[in-house]
């Protein structure tokens, strides 16, 4: 049963997300880098994902974590070299692990060398073509040509300073003014990005994420002026009419992006994020485009028997209409760590996650050990899911979210922009612990890029990895187990009561998890793995795989 290697890795995949810069610190500048990735292959190894995805490490003036690109076909001389990347790939692939890149290709950086020569020409001329140049309103062009405003707060346009001095035209930028947006309807910009993709599959790359895939296509008409309130909202329309967000002739791109993966054995592979309605989700998945994307339905549910049992149905329903594989996620770099939103007193989800940040982030308003229980046991149920498992960079270790770092060291737009309103994601991306003492619990020899909190220590590889007990233990084995059992076929629902889901996999494998705090009878079977201590009943809050009777 064990899963070939073959084109269709990607499908069954559990892929580990690295964000470089927090990953593993090689030179000791404080800043991860390639050669901290290089270094800790054998560490992935040992863990046993099937692939790395890296977030971007492009040279970035890091206004958005490097979601601000300057130069899309290069390595951050921070984070390493082309040279290093190449090795990196080779190590990776040496270890059987696939390679995954970030493409960010809504907007670029304002230092990128097209948007330099915007700024140095003329209105109107070709340079300014490939971004979303507009006269502003009011008498002098002194008023946003819309009144959209930006997904990190503040309005969506920059006026920009003309060469001769004068104040000038505006430039879009749905996210940080540092982002401006690409013209997709500039051919110049289509062509160079199939270059990128191009450059980056030569290396031996295997797949792209890629960032915020709904964006891309505008309609620009400034009637849309007045829907001002529902633009930005993540309440998508559902037709395809939105003026910024899920139009239909993105998927014109992304076919030709399907084009070029396809010219390469085996073809490069690609997975969305889109922040759609889930019934266009597919669109973004199918064989003709980028082939799966993102859900975001258990990340974003609370600890919940039945909302998971729902949102696990439908997309797997999804699945199988589209042809894709299923994607599972409870933490990336935008949200705060599962580990801690399932502690949370009040509510368990991301939202209530961002508002706890905002109220000061306080320890004392999470009971950090139900939200570890309930994190590990959230997990051994999507491990056990047909589909691929996407991983955050220190959830294996149970690392909870630093609820508090100082103001002055924080380093996301989405703080700045939004004084009071959001505290950003800083705390879930500062760099990961690897021991339980010495400089920057051993990320690098001199400091860490974002503070890291005097009990980062316990949480530590060095601290978990020789105890059977502990999360990282508790993700190497459940991911060994998988690589066994995981099957392309669906999963079967047993009845169970209302707190428990209960279903079975080809081959005898069953999967029990008690969402509930009283404990629970047990199936018969033998177990094979659980997410915390049994003995007789099923204990509240706990996930088993069993092998059935008989099998
Ligand atoms: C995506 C990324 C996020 C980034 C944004 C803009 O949502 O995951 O980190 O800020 O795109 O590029
Ligand atoms: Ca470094």
């Amino acid at each position: 049963m064990t899963n070939s290697i073959s084109a269709d890795w990607w499908r069954q995949a559990a892929v580990y997300q690295i964000y470089p810069r927090s990953f593993s610190d090689a030179n000791g500048d404080g800043i991860g880098d390639l050669g901290g990735i290089i270094a800790k292959v054998p560490y992935l190894t040992d863990l046993g994902v099937d692939a790395v995805w890296l977030s971007p490490f492009y040279p970035s003036a890091l206004a958005d974590g490097g979601y601000d690109v300057d130069d899309y076909r290069d390595v951050d001389p921070r984070i390493g070299t082309l040279a290093e990347f190449d090795d990196m790939v080779a190590a990776l692939h040496g270890a059987g692990i696939k390679v995954v890149v970030d493409i960010v290709p809504n907007h670029s950086s304002d230092r990128h060398e097209w948007f330099r020569a915007a700024l140095a020409a003329p209105k109107g001329s070709p340079e300014r073509a490939r971004y979303i140049f507009r006269d502003g309103k009011g008498e002098h062009g002194e008023l946003p040509p819309t009144r959209w405003q930006s997904m990190f707060g503040g309005s969506a346009w920059e006026r920009v300073t003309e060469p001769d001095g004068t104040p000038g035209q505006w430039y879009l930028h749905l996210f940080a003014k540092e982002q401006p947006d690409f013209n997709w309807d500039n051919n110049e910009v289509h062509e160079d990005f199939l270059a990128t993709l191009r450059f980056w599959a030569d290396r031996g790359v295997d797949g792209f994420r890629v960032d915020v895939a709904h964006g891309l296509k505008k309609n620009l008409d400034p009637a849309f002026d007045a829907l001002r309130d529902i633009l930005l909202s993540r309440d998508m329309f559902h037709d395809g009419e939105h003026p910024l967000w899920d139009r239909d002739d993105v998927h014109d791109v992304y076919r030709a992006w399907r084009e070029v993966f396809d010219e390469y054995d085996p073809p490069r592979t690609a997975v969305a994020e889109a922040w759609v309605a889930a019934h266009r989700r597919g669109r973004y998945a199918s064989r003709e485009g980028l082939g799966q994307a993102f859900n975001f339905d258990l990340l974003e549910s609370a600890f919940d028997a039945a909302r998971f049992r729902e949102v696990i149905a439908h997309n797997l329903d999804d699945a199988d209409a589209t042809g894709a594989s299923s994607t599972w996620v409870l933490s990336n770099h935008d949200v705060v760590r599962h580990a801690t939103r399932y502690g949370l007193v009040e509510d368990r989800t991301p939202a209530a996650g961002k508002q706890w940040l905002l109220d000061g982030g306080d320890p004392a308003a999470v009971d950090a050990e139900q939200g570890l229980r309930r994190a590990r046991a959230a997990t051994l149920l999507m491990l056990a899911l047909p589909g691929s498992a996407y991983l955050y960079q220190g959830e294996e270790l149970g690392l909870p979210e630093v609820g508090q770092i100082p103001d002055a060291d924080r380093q996301d737009p989405a703080f700045f922009r939004n004084p009071g309103v959001d505290i950003g994601r800083d705390g879930c991306r500062v760099p990961l612990p690897w021991s339980r003492e010495g400089s920057s619990f051993g990320f690098g020899a001199d400091g860490a890029h974002l503070p890291q909190p005097a009990w980062f220590g316990e949480y530590s590889v060095e601290a978990e990895q020789s105890d059977p007990a502990s999360t990282l233990s508790l993700y190497r084995d459940a991911l060994a187990l998988r690589r066994e059992l995981q099957t392309e076929e669906s999963l079967e629902w047993m009845p169970a009561a209302p707190d428990i889901l209960h279903f079975a996999r080809p081959g005898g494998w069953e999967v029990v998890a008690n969402f509930g705090a009283e404990p629970a009878p047990l199936p018969a079977g033998d177990i094979l793995i659980a997410s915390g201590p049994v003995a007789g009943d099923l204990p509240g809050e706990t996930t088993v795989w069993l092998r059935a009777p008989g099998r």
